[in-house]
């Protein structure tokens, strides 16, 4: 990994998945990077923020309309170099899909002008993934330049065997790497 110390935007959504994505945050934070999280409120179903503040050292974004500053949305992607959604749910998927800004990560989405890097690593059931729905999404924002990390093949949180699990942490960070 490069040493150069970017501010990374790191957006979690509900999936199992973000138990992982944590591991994402810390080795990130490790090199050296500025890291600010933004949580959905079902990602807080599955992770505390106090996890993400301590490998932060940092408040967690969780609530347009609460956190500090008004308008803290905007800033977020001024300050920014690089957003990353990870783990992503289908419903954020389409949400961006549809132009929808009804949370914190979809208004910060619709905010983002693209002229910085910003990547999705979709977590999710096979089936979910597979959904003409989550496919015409999927096509939709690459075509309006996102880049797509994964998802990878293999054993899900459900018992099934299939495509939608999270990329492992190693590769997601070499991919933001990359893109910086
Ligand atoms: C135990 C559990 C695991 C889930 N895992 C996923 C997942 O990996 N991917 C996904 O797209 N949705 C998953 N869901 C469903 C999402 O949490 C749900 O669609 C939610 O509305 C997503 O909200 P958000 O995108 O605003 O975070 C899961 C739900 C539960 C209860």
């Amino acid at each position: 990994m490069s040493k150069r110390k970017s501010n990374i935007l790191f957006q979690l959504t509900g999936s199992i998945a973000c138990y992982k994505a944590c591991n994402v945050v810390s080795r990130l934070v490790q090199e050296g990077h500025d890291v600010k999280t933004v949580c959905s409120q079902n990602a807080l179903k599955f992770i505390g923020k106090s996890t993400l503040e301590g490998l932060t050292r940092r408040a967690v974004y969780t609530d347009t309309f609460e956190d500090r500053s008004a308008l803290e949305h905007i800033n977020l992607t001024k300050w920014m170099d690089l957003a990353i959604v990870c783990p992503a749910t289908a419903n954020i998927i389409n949400k961006f899909a549809a132009g929808i800004a009804d949370d914190y990560i979809s208004t910060i989405f619709l905010a983002c002008g693209f002229n910085k890097p910003y990547l999705i690593a979709p977590a999710m059931n096979a089936s979910m993934w597979a959904h003409p729905a989550t496919k015409r999404s999927v096509k939709t924002l690459q075509g309006w330049g996102v880049k797509l990390l994964g998802p990878a093949r293999g054993y899900q949180a459900c018992g099934d065997t299939g495509e939608g699990r999270l990329l492992e942490p190693e590769a997601i960070c070499k991919e933001i790497e990359k893109a910086l």
